[in-house]
């Protein structure tokens, strides 16, 4: 006999999201850090559930998909045809026959759900022995949703959809925020006897509260502590919302945990980032994805971070970075773009208009300026001069670089991969650099200058430059003339 299953989730997740007017399925919209979706699993993840159902219909493969990265072990059910969320419910259970105890039911683009609200839904459901319960908010403006109907005594009589309600109850503004717990055993019972007499012809699963209060079972309400927590999501405009009030959940979240956020109305963290004490964000930055920012780094003004790592005190100004790496008190930009493997060692320098891709940089090392960094290792406190390439690309295959530690590589130098520079090597500016150079050597490709005189005024008569060339010979001349006429006069 396989055990019970005490606590089963169920998200609703097969609707098409209409108004969203896009080919993802509203619920894999992301919104700082996660989809819809995964915001709604990760509010239900501390419940401990023994299983999580997501019902998918609309771009279910995409759904699927999503799941099996973000919640492997959730378990998908189709909802070929969405014939409503009481449907919708129905279905999920029959794929989890052992189900017992509890159901919680969330629709699933509900993203500012707090985990605590899902687990004080379940505690007052469970601790009061209630068949069902639903969460409730006081909304500004209740235009499309579910109104919470309560009798003389202020008890759950039923839940009516919007456009089945008469005047009176449209005028409620206390709503179903469409997230529910309820007792398997009777809801799969109500389930059964669901009608699709209403203004949709679907079936609805806020009936269930009506039909099991009609058979004297206990329904109840339990109120959001926040109604923004309930706000769903059906347009994009409602989507731009969400993600403001996010914003500001997040921005506040860091600055009591000792962050400091110069402009949190332009600045966007999302979920799944760490900052640590006295990091210092300045304004018009995001941190994206799985970045992470250590103490006392400081980041931004202007300045976007994806999949990154900030370590302590390190410096990123006005710059990209995705998979990189930055050391501690490292600094970076400003206009630097650091790409996937980007790893910066204690105190490196990368400057500007430097990119840098798959490559070490040494600790200390410097890059400052208009260079691009691929496929090298940069020893430490190596000097890489202005406008240096690291040309790791023959239009088939990428080589690697090596430049040793304390190595000197003077500007506009290309080193044409695979090439090693050594340990304390010297590279002349201007060099093209395609023959390993020894350690302490000075490897130099330079062809030697030449100055053609009077080419200018042969080549080039009648110009500005031939006239400056004349003025300054004339110049010359007389300079050299006056000093004759001095040295004779002594
Ligand atoms: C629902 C509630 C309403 C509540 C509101 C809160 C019902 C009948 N009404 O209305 O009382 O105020 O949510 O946002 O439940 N879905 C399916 N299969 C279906 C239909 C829907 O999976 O057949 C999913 C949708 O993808 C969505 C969720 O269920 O995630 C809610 O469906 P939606 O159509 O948005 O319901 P509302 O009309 O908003
Ligand atoms: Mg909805």
């Amino acid at each position: 006999m396989p055990q019970p299953h005490l606590r089963t989730v169920v998200v609703l997740a097969a609707g098409e999201g209409k108004r969203m007017k896009s080919a993802l399925p509203k619920v894999l919209h992301p919104l700082l850090g996660r989809t819809l979706l995964g915001h709604v699993l990760a509010a239900a993840a501390p419940l401990g559930a023994d299983r999580t159902v997501v019902v998918v219909g609309h771009g279910a493969d995409q759904v699927r998909g999503h799941l099996a990265e973000v919640d492997p072990d959730a378990v998908p059910v189709l909802q070929a045809r969405q014939l409503g969320t009481g449907h919708a419910v129905r279905i999920a259970l029959d794929a989890v026959p052992e189900a017992a105890g509890t159901v919680v039911v969330i629709n699933g683009d509900v993203p500012l759900l707090r985990p605590e609200t899902v687990a004080a839904l379940v505690e007052a459901h469970e601790g009061a022995g209630a068949a069902a319960t639903v969460l409730a908010a006081e909304v500004p403006d209740p235009t499309g949703l579910g109104r919470i109907v309560r009798d003389a005594g202020g008890r759950l009589e039923q839940i009516v959809e919007e456009r089945d309600a008469t005047p009176e109850q449209r005028a409620l503004r206390e709503i179903n925020a469409g997230i529910y717990a309820f007792d398997v055993a009777r809801l799969r019972d109500a389930l059964g006897k669901l009608s699709t007499d209403n203004d949709q012809g679907e079936e609805y699963l806020t009936d269930v509260f009506g039909l099991l209060r009609d058979a004297g079972e206990p329904v109840a309400v339990h109120c959001a502590p926040d109604h923004v927590e309930t706000l769903g999501c059906n347009d994009r405009v409602e989507l731009a919302a969400l993600r403001r009030l996010l914003r500001d959940r997040v921005n506040e979240g860091w600055m009591r945990a000792g962050v400091s956020i110069l402009d949190p109305h332009t600045t966007w963290i999302d979920v799944t980032v760490t900052v640590e004490r006295d990091a210092v964000i300045d304004q018009n930055t995001q941190l994206q994805g799985a970045t992470v920012v250590g103490a006392g780094a400081t980041v931004g003004p202007d300045t976007t971070l994806i999949d990154t790592t900030v370590a302590e005190g390190a410096s990123v100004v006005r710059s990209h970075a995705v998979g990189a790496e930055v050391g501690p008190r490292a600094t970076v930009g400003p206009f630097a773009y650091l790409r996937p493997a980007a790893k910066l060692a204690e105190k490196a320098k990368v400057g500007t208009f430097v990119e840098v891709k798959n490559s070490e940089v040494g600790a200390g090392a410097k890059v400052p300026h208009l260079s691009y960094v691929g496929d090298a290792t940069i020893g430490a406190k190596a000097n890489i001069g202005a406008a240096t390439i690291f040309v790791n690309y023959d239009g088939v295959n990428k080589h690697r670089t090596v430049v040793g530690e304390a190595a000197f590589v003077g500007c506009d130098t290309s080193l044409i991969a695979p090439v090693e520079v050594g340990a304390g090597a010297y590279i002349a500016a201007g060099s093209a650099i395609t023959q390993d150079v020894p350690p302490g050597a000075l490897g130099v490709t330079r062809a030697p200058q030449r100055a053609i005189e009077g080419w200018v005024a042969r080549k080039r008569a009648g110009t500005a430059s031939a006239a400056a060339a004349e003025a300054a010979r004339q110049a010359r001349e007389g300079a050299s003339g006056e000093a004759g006429a001095a040295r004779e006069g002594d």
